[in-house]
């Protein structure tokens, strides 16, 4: 089947609009274009300018149809994990093996070894002794912004230490040592972010944040922290890790990806779901006053606000993807953000609707490397929503939010809001 994209001339083409430049999406998702695209180019190719210091690449699909979406998902044979990693972003050559390491860039069937070692350590049970932890930590910080009586920052004060330390309780890291993963997953995650200086290699050029010589103080604390498991067992995941037959090398990269995949997801997820209701004052009432359902409410904010913009695959053989070819070695790069908002699955996509059932959203992935925290995340964020409706009458926003720059991660940097009295 050929489609008119494929009769389409390089004019036509080249007016299709970029999701590349990760400093649109600083401004908010770029609904318009990924409207148009869905409408005009479900598959449409994208150039990789260079762009605050990085250099160019070659260009990219972007699949913004939920259904393509979760196609290439569902086909890691096709679309690859690991030929080319998974950021928009080639990995240096060199640097390849090494990013191959963790779970999140392989193929099954080598995929499933570490993801069923991992599974073990998620056990529901342990996941769900955590709800107790979390709720007196949302309480806490939530009577401490309110203490602050007007406007406050609901980043700052409240959200990025609740997901931090979730996150490093169900590691068991150490109180003392907080700091260091936040400071790690932040020169991963906000490195295309004007605010987080890159580190310059030779010739001047950014350092990837991925790369062994970054990474390898962190490498060196999971090593002695795992040490410290095998010797002082607890019940956290690093004590769970540090048993199994998972291989030292392994083991750090484990740590790696669970340090960057469970701290900035939550960490946008939170403050995104509270920009949504501070928008829409309907749907706040209804969610305050009891008559829309907490489970739903937390998907389907997760839907409106994904915590992750978009991932990447790799095609490992010619195919066809809504009439478009790709060709073997092509980036496929799969918009979680757009597929959340597209018309043919969701009715009146752009409305906050906290009731919507059934609600195929895709934040959390899909497939073989689907989101093993979601758990987790899930139980962080009802936790947090319910507190925040016990702890004050309602939320106003009381300024913009800011925005990372990353066409990766849909963080926010800040957000101004007002807690009412109760
Ligand atoms: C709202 C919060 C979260 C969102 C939206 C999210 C999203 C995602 C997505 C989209 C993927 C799929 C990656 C791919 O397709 O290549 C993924 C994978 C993963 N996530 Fe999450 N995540 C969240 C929270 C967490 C948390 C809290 C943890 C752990 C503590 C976690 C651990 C992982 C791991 C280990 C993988 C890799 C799975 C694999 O490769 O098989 N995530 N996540």
């Amino acid at each position: 089947m050929s489609s008119p994209l494929l009769q389409a001339g390089p004019v036509e083409r080249t007016h299709l609009p970029d999701v590349f430049d990760p400093r649109i999406h600083a401004a908010g998702p770029p609904h318009d274009a990924f409207r148009e695209l869905r409408d005009r180019a479900p598959v449409a190719r994208q150039e990789e300018r260079a762009v605050l210091g990085w250099p160019a690449g070659p260009g990219f699909w972007a699949v913004t149809r939920h259904a393509d979406v979760v196609r290439v998902l569902k086909d890691p044979g096709t679309y690859s994990s690991w030929l080319g990693a998974t950021q928009i972003r080639d990995p240096d050559p060199a640097d390849l093996p090494f990013i191959r390491r963790m779970m999140l860039n392989q193929d099954p069937p080598e995929h499933g070894r570490l993801r069923r070692l991992a599974s073990r350590a998620f056990t529901p049970g342990r996941i769900a002794r955590f709800e107790a932890t979390a709720r007196a930590r949302a309480r806490r910080l939530l009577a401490a912004a309110r203490q602050t009586g007007g406007e406050v920052d609901l980043v700052r004060t409240v959200t990025d230490d609740y997901a931090l330390l979730n996150l490093t309780d169900l590691l068991g890291v150490p109180a003392g040592d907080r700091g260091l993963l936040h400071a790690w997953t932040e020169r991963v995650i906000a490195y295309q972010d004007p605010d987080e200086p890159a580190v310059l290699g030779a010739g001047g050029r950014p350092v990837d944040p991925r790369s062994p010589a970054m990474l390898a103080e962190m490498f060196a604390y999971a090593q002695e922290l795992a040490a410290h498991k095998r010797r002082h067992p607890a019940d956290d995941l690093m004590t769970a890790l540090a048993t199994t037959e998972l291989a030292d090398a392994e083991l750090e990269m484990f740590f790696f990806l669970l340090t960057v995949a469970g701290n900035d997801t939550v960490r946008s997820a939170a403050p995104g779901g509270v920009l949504a209701l501070g928008e829409d004052p309907g749907e706040q009432g209804r969610f305050w006053r009891g008559e829309a359902g907490t489970d739903t409410a937390v998907e389907e904010l997760l839907r409106v606000h994904p915590p992750v913009l978009s991932f990447r695959r790799t095609a490992a053989r010619d195919a066809e993807l809504a009439g478009t070819r790709i060709s073997e070695g092509d980036k496929v790069v799969v918009f979680h953000v757009s597929a959340n908002h597209d018309e043919r699955v969701f009715a009146d996509p752009h409305r906050l609707d906290l009731d919507r059932r059934p609600n195929p959203h895709v934040s959390f992935g899909d497939g073989p490397h689907v989101c093993l925290g979601a758990h987790f995340a899930r139980l962080q964020l009802r936790v947090f929503y319910e507190e925040l409706r016990e702890s004050c009458a309602g939320v106003e926003l009381a300024g913009a939010p800011r925005r990372l720059v990353s066409n990766f991660i849909n963080g926010i940097k800040s957000l101004p809001v007002r807690l009412r009295e109760p």
